[in-house]
């Protein structure tokens, strides 16, 4: 029996096309219901349905042998899981986005970046040897410059839609971001049969596509 933890919102309807496809018997998997644990027994799975950013901690700790959780937050969470599959969808970027010709963020002394993502954003721009003031919003960040509450944001851009739409544009590109499948590093040693397995029914769906 193996544990599967699934991300709600965005990446839930494509990851339940996938696993429809790759696995006999997910009819019914619907990501978009309001309960928590959907148990499959005829193909022995159970799939706990949680909030994106919180998939990694499930499979850190045991609690959920597989995830699938985007890049974006794997490298915010640094958890301790085994990376095994880009899944190819989910594509993003994440990037530092503010108004066109911002040439004054460049030299400014302090800088305050907002994002939901502070982890990134701070290691991004220590990479640099840069220092900036990181303020750590749950959503929304791009209202941050408009109201003045930062010059920039870290944010994961996908069509563009919601820069454009706000004024804003990519000012510097940190990375590319997709759904990753991940496994918990004991069960891999633990339940490695029934995850080759799982993992390779997935593989073989992304070969066709
Ligand atoms: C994400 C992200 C951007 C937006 C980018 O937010 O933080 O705001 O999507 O997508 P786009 O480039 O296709 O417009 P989300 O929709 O998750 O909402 P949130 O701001 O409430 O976190």
């Amino acid at each position: 029996m193996l544990t599967i933890a699934l991300p709600k919102g965005r990446l839930g309807h494509q990851t339940s096309k996938l696993l429809n496809k790759a696995i006999d018997g997910l009819e019914e998997l619907d990501l978009s219901s309001r309960k928590l644990v959907l148990n499959f027994p005829k193909v022995s799975l159970t799939f706990i349905l949680v909030k994106p950013s919180d998939v990694p901690t499930y499979v850190e700790y045991g609690v959920a042998d597989v995830g699938i959780a985007g890049k974006d937050t794997l490298l915010e969470t640094q958890s301790k899981v085994y990376e095994m599959l880009d899944l190819g969808f989910g594509k993003c970027k994440m990037v530092v986005a503010g108004f066109p010709h911002n040439n004054s963020w460049i030299n400014k002394a302090h800088r305050r970046v907002s994002t939901k993502y502070p982890n990134i954003a701070k290691s991004y721009f220590s990479s640099k040897g840069e220092t900036a003031e990181i303020v750590k919003l749950n959503g929304s960040v791009e209202l941050g410059p408009i109201v003045g509450l930062s010059d920039v944001i870290v944010d994961i851009v996908e069509s563009g839609n919601t820069l454009k739409e706000n004024g804003l544009v990519v000012l510097e590109e940190i990375c590319d971001i997709s759904a990753r499948l991940i496994v918990n590093r004991v069960s891999l040693k633990t339940k490695r049969n029934d995850i080759t397995r799982f993992i390779g029914s997935i593989e073989k769906v992304l070969e066709e596509i």
